[in-house]
């Protein structure tokens, strides 16, 4: 049996996005710390393989940019915990020479990334978790289609930015995991407008892409909402370099509000429960 596949009483969140660089994982880092804050007992898995930042964002790396290694415990990994999130990365599994960024996993096709992923799920000791998020590689690869055969009960958040002229690529990755059976619970717009202090709006990258992707999403019986617009923010990017999630670090930051507000909505829904048919009639 397929720890946290069908059946299990953990909220498996798949965070997902059309294109790499629209904010996919610091949002996921972000909502993971800002669960485990709110006492839920969090994982995340970093099936980003070959554009793994998760270790880095929430600050696993040490001075030389090494990432820690899981503790070995017989035939187990115990996840290093950060911000009170478990987390697994193949980071932790690379080695750099010196100066050099690891090479390891590059070339690694369909798969290796499908036995990884397995691995991640199935050797890594995560205990009792309330929710499980993956931040997922950019597109509707390999390792989408992977996620949606080992987990087709995740639920997926779909990540896009403001720009109407990227929105199809995002629309399509949700309908990739619509089509494995999982559902998606909602759109989060990442970079959308900043407001300045004398007023002015900033929208470098335009208006009304989360709303675009979220109406093409919605189905007669399954509306996906837009769940929150993260504006641009200098901090969230500082503080994610720095791997100090901004819900920890900067909680007034606007984006920081942003993404502990779409985590609150997210925490609402009951353990065990999101989108499933009971097991029993209720009487
Ligand atoms: N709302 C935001 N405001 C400013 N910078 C952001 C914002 N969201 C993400 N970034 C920055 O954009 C870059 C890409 O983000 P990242 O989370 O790595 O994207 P992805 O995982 O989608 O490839 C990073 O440098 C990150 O700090
Ligand atoms: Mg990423």
């Amino acid at each position: 049996e397929m720890p946290f596949g069908p059946g299990t009483l953990t909220r498996v969140i798949a965070v997902t996005s059309g294109k790499g660089g629209v904010g996919k994982s610091t949002v996921t880092a972000n909502l993971a710390a800002a669960l485990a804050a709110r006492g839920l007992a969090v994982g995340l898995i970093d099936a980003d393989v070959h554009g793994f930042s998760i270790p880095g964002q929430l600050g696993l790396v040490d001075a030389h940019g090494t990432v820690p290694q899981p503790t070995r415990v017989d035939d187990l990994m115990l996840p290093p915990v950060a911000h009170g999130v478990k987390v697994i990365s193949i980071g932790m599994f690379l080695r750099r020479r010196d100066g050099e960024a690891a090479v390891g996993a590059v070339a690694w096709r369909g798969p290796m990334l499908h036995r990884t992923l397995l691995q991640f799920l199935t050797d890594v000791y995560f205990g009792d978790l309330d929710v499980l998020l993956l931040d997922m590689p950019p597109g509707t690869g390999d390792i989408a289609i992977s996620v949606g055969q080992v987990l087709p009960n995740a639920e997926v958040l779909v990540v896009t930015t403001p720009q109407t002229a990227a929105s199809d690529v995002a629309v399509r990755s949700g309908l990739v995991a619509r089509q494995t059976g999982q559902r998606v619970i909602g759109v989060i717009e990442n970079m959308s407008a900043l407001t300045l202090p004398d007023g002015t709006v900033f929208d470098l990258f335009g208006t009304g892409g989360g709303a675009a992707v979220a109406a093409a999403l919605t189905q007669e019986d399954a509306e996906v909402p837009l769940l929150g617009s993260v504006p641009l923010s200098p901090t969230l990017r500082t503080d994610a370099d720095a791997g100090i999630p901004a819900v920890i670090a900067h909680p007034e930051d606007a984006a920081a509000r942003v993404i502990a507000g779409i985590a609150a909505q997210l925490a609402q829904t009951p353990r065990g429960l999101s989108g499933r048919a009971l097991p029993f009639r209720p009487r």
